[in-house]
């Protein structure tokens, strides 16, 4: 399945705006500002899509709201990661039927990775027809022009095509935070681990060029943005389908070469890809966050073989020593996958025994979820659930407990934060590691750096006083 990257020509995007401003124009032209609601399924690389329908919705004159009571158009921008995340959106699409009753003018899009299977795309045609338009992942920058059809005829629109890996630059956007950032630094999936979805709906790796994103990140920090992540599937493969010869570790120096104070992380790494030269890299420059998640999934090597993740746990265990020896302060996290077919009780204990010795600051863990289409959703899977659930509380326990440990090695210790919020009668700010502290301070320091001494904690975030 090759397929050539497709940078949409500048000409197509203008077509977008143009029409962006037609939409805008005819509801100024009858007085109106009418609302639209986004709402985001799934991962980070989701929240930087849905920031730009954002942006394009507000330049078609859209007010951006949060709730879809009464909304003029809702766009759902969903996931297909695991069963849980689809039964979602459907059970929340099917409930839109009744805002639609109570606002009949209402358009309802729906979009992302769930909207890449043919099958879903499909299934919304024939049982949710108050669903007005679909697009999948390579369609997002035609959005403005699906829009204006819907207006238009009233008739419905499947985008579903998804014959090219495009990259549409400088579409508009419209941020959900003052201080943090995301910059999709690349799109798509080479990897086809066996239960991953990913690839089938988001299609090929592709790069963005080192300027374009350059320039981006420029943008961001002079409009004052203090923390700064880089998105990618697999972010250590950024640029092997270009020909600048700026691999992900030049890409992360130039970047953290910019002057500005802030804070530069990245996810995700994958291990086969994730090495020495990053961990230098990282180490020798102050403003890259030493904050690392890499993605082990299992602990064993004949789990991993299935999985089709080209690494084993002796080479993940070395990466983390290299990575640690690098930087001898990094916070780690990670993604588990518990209950992979066909694994075995002594082959999840090597799942816990990695987690106890490379003792992770957190960790994402997941039970494995058949994804149609992809080759562990055939494999025999003969664990009854109860088991698969077990072996998931067992692991969770382990790790609370973990975390709970390292979190109470940071009391009394003084360390920078970026406050970046309010919550109740505190103040939130992030750790260079990622970790939450919660102070009390006032609202003034909010998009500040701060020395904060660590007081307390539980598992899942730092309590802590201004120092
Ligand atoms: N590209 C990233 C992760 C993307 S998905 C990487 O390679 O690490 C995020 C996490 O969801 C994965 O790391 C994996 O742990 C989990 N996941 C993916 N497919 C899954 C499935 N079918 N069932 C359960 N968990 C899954
Ligand atoms: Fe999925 Fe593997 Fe690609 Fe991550 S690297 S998105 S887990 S196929
Ligand atoms: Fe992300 Fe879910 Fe798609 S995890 S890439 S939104 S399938």
């Amino acid at each position: 399945m090759e397929r050539k990257t497709t940078v949409i020509a500048q000409d197509d995007l203008r077509r977008q705006q143009e029409i962006c401003e037609q939409i805008k124009n005819g509801f100024l032209a009858q007085g109106v500002t009418p609302r639209a609601f986004v709402d985001t399924y799934g991962c980070q690389q989701n929240e930087a899509d849905s920031e730009r329908i954002r942006g394009m919705l507000q330049a078609c004159g859209y007010a951006i709201v949060d709730t879809e009571e009464g909304a003029d158009c809702i766009v759902i921008n969903t996931c297909a990661i695991r069963e849980h995340a689809e039964t979602r959106v459907y059970g929340n699409v099917g409930a839109l039927v009744h805002t639609k009753r109570r606002h009949p003018g209402q358009k309802i899009f729906l979009c992302g990775c769930m909207m890449g299977q043919s099958q879903v795309a499909q299934r919304i045609k024939e049982s949710y027809r108050h669903v007005d338009g679909v697009f999948n992942p390579h369609q997002l920058w035609r959005f403005p022009e699906l829009l204006q059809y819907v207006l238009k005829t009233n008739k419905r629109v499947f985008a579903t095509d998804d014959s090219s890996g495009n990259i549409a630059e400088g579409l508009p956007v419209v941020r959900a935070s003052k201080l943090k950032a995301w910059v999709s630094i690349m799109y798509g999936c080479n990897n086809f681990c066996s239960y991953c979805i990913v690839p089938y709906v988001r299609g090929r790796e592709r790069s963005r060029q080192p300027e374009e994103i350059l320039e981006e990140v420029r943008g961001l920090i002079a409009e004052g943005y203090r923390d700064i992540t880089l998105l990618g599937q697999n972010v250590n493969s950024y640029g092997k389908d270009l020909d600048t010869g700026v691999d992900f570790s030049d890409l992360l120096a130039r970047i953290a070469g910019l002057p500005g104070e802030f804070w530069l992380r990245f996810m995700t790494s994958h291990p086969k890809d994730a090495g020495k030269k990053l961990f230098e890299t990282m180490a020798s420059h102050d403003k890259i966050a030493k904050q690392l998640h890499l993605p082990f999934q299992s602990g064993n090597d004949r789990v991993l073989k299935q999985m089709n993740r080209h690494y084993d746990s002796a080479q993940y265990r070395e990466l983390v020593r290299q990575a640690r020896a690098a930087m001898p302060e990094l916070v780690l996290t990670s993604d588990v996958i518990v209950g992979f077919p066909g694994e075995t009780a002594e082959e999840f204990e090597d799942t816990m025994r990695l987690i106890e010795d490379v003792r992770y600051d957190a960790l994402f863990t997941f039970i494995f979820s058949p994804r149609p289409g992809t080759p562990a959703a055939k494999m025999e899977d003969p664990t009854p659930k109860e088991e698969k659930n077990r072996r998931f509380d067992r692991l969770c326990d382990a790790q609370n407990r973990i975390s709970l440990e390292i979190h109470q090695a940071y009391i009394g210790k003084t360390v920078r934060v970026l406050v970046d919020g309010r919550e109740d009668d505190v103040l939130t700010a992030r750790t260079e590691g990622g970790r939450l502290v919660r102070l009390p301070g006032d609202d003034d320091l909010i998009g500040t750096f701060q020395s904060a001494r660590i007081t307390g904690c539980t598992t899942w975030s730092l309590t802590g006083e201004l120092a």
